[in-house]
C-alpha cells in the first residue's frame, strides 16, 4: 500500500512541487487547498480537497478517509506586505488555521508533522549566515505568525509526543526542470518573477528596491534555493520522521549569497536580454543581507541542494514566465 502523505497548500508553488516529489518517491500526495492562491491544475499527483483549514470537521474527514502517516502543512498566505496592511488575515489563517489542522492531527492521531516556517522568523540577522539558534525575532506579522506555530509545534511535541520538522525556507525561486510545473502568483511581487517578465517585455521594468545597502554592489542580498530542490528537502523530512527521527528545526537555503544586481545578470547570461530597471528608494522592512548556514540541513537530513545555483534557478524558471533561455 502506498503512503498517503496530507499536504495543505499542495496547490500552490511550493506545494505543486513537493506533491510532484512524493509522487515520484512511491507516496500519494492529497492535497488540501481552499484554492485561494493556489491552482487546481496544478494539482496532478493525487486527489485535490478543496477545502479550508478551518474547516475541522472537513480535515478530520479527510484524515479518516486517507489515513495519512505524515502531514506537510504548506498552506499559509505568504505576503509580507499585505501581512503588515492586513495582520488580521494572517493571525486567522497562519495561526488558528494551523491549529485547527494540529489539533485535528492529534484527534485523528497523526503524530508527524513537517511544517513551512521562514527565515522570516529571525527577522534582522545580527551575524551571517544565519544558523538555527541564531535569535528569532520576527519584524512583521508574517514572521511572527510563523514563528508561534514553530511554538506551539514544540509545546505539541513536549506534551502530546507528536513529532515534527520546521523547515525554514529562504528564498524559494525557480521551476520545475521538466517544465510540468510554474511559479504563479497573483499579484507577482518576488524579485526573480518580476526580473523575468522584465527581461521578456511583459512588464516594463522592474523597480530596483534601494541601492544604497551596505553590501558589496548597494542592492539587497538573499539566499534563493530552488523549489525542487525544497521539494527535496520535504521528501527528506518526511523519510526522517517515519524512520522515527526526532523533532528538528533546520534552515533550507542554498548557503549563498546573491545581491538584486547579480540575479539580473544571470537573466542576461541564460538570455542575453537586459532587465529594464528602475532604481526606488529601499523597500520597509527588508532586511540588507539575509543567508543561510546549511550545515543542520545536511547533517539531520543529508539535504544537499542540486539546483540551487543562480543559472539553474534562471534557466528553469526563465521559460514559465516567457523569456527564452538560450542555454
Ligand atoms: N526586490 C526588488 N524589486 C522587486 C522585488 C524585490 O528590488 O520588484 C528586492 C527586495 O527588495 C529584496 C529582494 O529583491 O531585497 C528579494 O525580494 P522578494 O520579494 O523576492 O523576496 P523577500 O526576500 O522579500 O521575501 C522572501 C519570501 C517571504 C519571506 C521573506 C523572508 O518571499 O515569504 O523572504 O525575509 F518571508
Amino acid at each position: 500500500m502506498p503512503r498517503h502523505i496530507l499536504v495543505t497548500g499542495g496547490a500552490g508553488f511550493i506545494g505543486s512541487h513537493i506533491c510532484k516529489a512524493l509522487s515520484r518517491a512511491g507516496m500519494i500526495p492529497v492535497t488540501y487547498d481552499n484554492l485561494s492562491t493556489g491552482h487546481a491544475d496544478s494539482v496532478r499527483w493525487g486527489p485535490l480537497v478543496r477545502a479550508d483549514l478551518a474547516d475541522a470537521a472537513m480535515l478530520r474527514r479527510t484524515m479518516a478517509e486517507f489515513s495519512p502517516d505524515c502531514v506537510i502543512h504548506c498552506g499559509a498566505n505568504a505576503y509580507v506586505g499585505e501581512s503588515v496592511d492586513m495582520p488580521r488575515k494572517y493571525y486567522r489563517n497562519n495561526v488558528v488555521g494551523s491549529l485547527t489542522l494540529l489539533e485535528a492531527c492529534l484527534d485523528q492521531d497523526i503524530g508527524r508533522i513537517v511544517f513551512s516556517s521562514s527565515c522570516a522568523t529571525y527577522g534582522v540577522p545580527a551575524s551571517l549566515p544565519i544558523w538555527e539558534e541564531s535569535p528569532q525575532q520576527p519584524v512583521n506579522p508574517y514572521g511572527r505568525t510563523k514563528l508561534i506555530f514553530e511554538m506551539a509545534l514544540e509545546d505539541f511535541a513536549a506534551a502530546y509526543g507528536i513529532r515534527f520538522a520546521a523547515l525554514r525556507y529562504f528564498n524559494a525561486a525557480g521551476a520545475d526542470p521538466e517544465g510540468e510545473l510554474a511559479e504563479r502568483h497573483e499579484p507577482e511581487t518576488h524579485l526573480i518573477p518580476r526580473a523575468l517578465l522584465a527581461a521578456a517585455g511583459r512588464l516594463d521594468r522592474l523597480d530596483i528596491f534601494g541601492t544604497d545597502y551596505a553590501t558589496e554592489d548597494g542592492t539587497c542580498v538573499r539566499d534563493y534555493i530552488h523549489v525542487s530542490d525544497l521539494a527535496q528537502a520535504h521528501l527528506a523530512a518526511v523519510n526522517h520522521l517515519m524512520a522515527d527521527g526526532g523533532s528538528l528545526s533546520v534552515n533550507l537555503g542554498s548557503g549563498r549569497g546573491t545581491s538584486v544586481r547579480e540575479i539580473l545578470d544571470a537573466v542576461y547570461r541564460a538570455s542575453g536580454r537586459e532587465v529594464p530597471v528602475r532604481y526606488r528608494p529601499r523597500r520597509p522592512g527588508d532586511p540588507p543581507i539575509l543567508f543561510a548556514n546549511t550545515a543542520r540541513a545536511k547533517a539531520e537530513l543529508g539535504f544537499v541542494p542540486a539546483l540551487s545555483d543562480i543559472d539553474t534557478i534562471i534557466r528553469t524558471a526563465g521559460p514559465t514566465f516567457g523569456l527564452e533561455v538560450t542555454a
